[in-house]
């Protein structure tokens, strides 16, 4: 298996048993998400997604990136939650958070809209776009959702006055439901080029699908790479049983939970990593926190974050674990100069490379917080390439399935997002939402 994990810094802090006496809930959580037969069980899709997806609709993305990297200077992704973090996420990760900066991708330049309701934000893209060429991709896959519904308004708006209604149909990239919701019913009407949010896909499990896929290949990854590596982890953490690094990250969760443990912070050391743990975030914050459970998923950016951060880790509540994902290897290498003035006092580092800096302070981090009193679990990528990361965001879906179903919580709902909707629909005078609004207004 591409993902490797080390438990050996959190088990001083879980009793002998954590994993073994975990083993008959984990099989059963397996076969649950294996057969869809559990509790939210039609929206596993993407448990075998990474083997069963469509290629004709796979080869129609990758066609409809080649145009958008033909024709557009900027792709403006507009959607929010599932639909806008794991594209963001694996460019990132994959580029670089300056991905926009970077010419040789030969892509375009990607702006996320639609993902809040900032007026200074969405005028900014405005103004980044307007005087360049551009294209849209709207993901909604329930299609009603109304931060990217109002955001795609007003951009299609400023589409359709740049190039006339027909190029700017030709400019619309429409991913939702195959069937349903008013987004559908637009695109069919206007004639966007569709892409499909598979029905029992949900939203946080969908960067896999047309859904994080364009956007990704607009950005010039192998997209044939990021699902091979995901399809080998499906393969991988299929096979049951106690080496299977999935059920031990997921056991070690679990009895960390148990054990009074409340907070999971996911630790990075590549400025690269920063979205992919707001895609984590998102993934394990929706699918476990109900029924007034769950651990709160938290991320940091090491080293910059031991000068903020750190110091509660180490000294803080103690609520929380760590979970520390590191790459095996870097892009290049930076060798750390002589001085021989030496006046930083650092010649004692000369000629080393920047790399055995950063591993030994992850050592030396792993050990002070550990003694600490923060547990910490280890989980070990390859290489920020487009194999290992498919693999990574596999692991963690599995792994995320199997947690929440340990928890005793439906994994694939997010029933405690309706509340502020709802609240937003009658304060806005949404028609059928007049009892409400009044309820609402009384008490503000
Ligand atoms: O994980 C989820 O299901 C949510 O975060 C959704 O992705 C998010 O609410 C956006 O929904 P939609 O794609 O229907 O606009």
């Amino acid at each position: 298996m591409t993902i490797q994990i080390n438990t050996s810094n959190a088990s001083p802090f879980l009793p002998q048993d954590w994993l073994d006496s975990r083993l008959d809930a984990l099989a059963k959580a397996r076969t649950m998400l294996e057969q869809g037969n559990g509790p939210g069980g039609s929206f596993t899709g993407w448990v075998h997604l990474p083997r069963d997806y469509d290629r004709t609709e796979f080869d129609r993305i990758q066609a409809a990136a080649a145009k958008i990297r033909a024709d557009s200077q900027a792709l403006v992704v507009i959607g929010i939650g599932g639909s806008y973090l794991g594209a963001r996420a694996v460019v990132e990760l994959l580029h670089s958070p300056n991905y926009n900066l970077i010419r040789s991708t030969g892509g375009p330049d990607l702006y996320f809209a639609g993902n809040g309701l900032s007026t200074d934000g969405l005028l900014e893209i405005i103004d980044l776009v307007k005087d360049r060429d551009f294209s849209l991709n709207v993901i909604s896959k329930s299609g009603t959702t109304t931060e990217p519904a109002v955001a795609f308004r007003i951009l299609k708006a400023l589409l359709e006055q740049k190039y006339g209604k027909e190029e700017a149909r030709r400019r619309i990239y429409a991913t939702t439901d195959a069937r349903r919701g008013a987004l559908k019913g637009l695109a069919d009407t206007e004639g966007y080029e569709e892409f499909v949010v598979p029905d029992a896909v949900g939203g946080r499990y969908s960067v896999l699908t047309a859904v994080g896929l364009l956007p990704i290949a607009c950005a010039g990854i192998d997209l044939a790479a990021l699902m091979d590596g995901a399809c080998s982890a499906m393969e991988a953490l299929a096979v049951p049983g106690a080496d299977n690094p999935a059920w031990q990250y997921a056991a070690a969760r679990h009895a960390l939970y148990q054990a009074g443990k409340r907070v999971e912070v996911l630790a990075g050391y590549e400025p690269s990593f920063r979205f992919f743990a707001e895609w984590w975030k998102q993934l394990y914050g929706e699918s476990e926190g109900k029924e007034h459970k769950g651990l709160f998923p938290a991320s940091v950016e090491f080293t910059a974050d031991l000068h903020s951060m750190g110091q509660y880790i180490q000294q803080g509540e103690r609520l929380l674990f760590e979970t520390v994902v590191r790459f095996a290897r870097s892009r290049g290498r930076i060798a750390i100069p002589h001085d021989p003035e030496n006046v930083d006092g650092l010649n004692f580092l000369s000629g080393k490379d920047l790399e055995f800096v950063s591993r030994q302070a992850m050592r030396g981090v792993t050990l002070a917080h550990v003694d600490g009193g923060v547990p910490n679990l280890a989980l070990t990528v390859p290489g920020r390439d487009a194999r290992s990361v498919g693999a990574l965001i596999y692991f963690f879906e599995y792994a995320c399935g199997l947690s929440g179903y340990l928890l005793g919580v439906n994994p694939f709902d997010q029933p405690g997002v309706e509340a502020y909707k709802n609240n937003m629909y009658a304060l806005l005078g949404k028609p059928g939402y007049e009892a409400r609004r009044a309820e609402l207004e009384a008490r503000l």
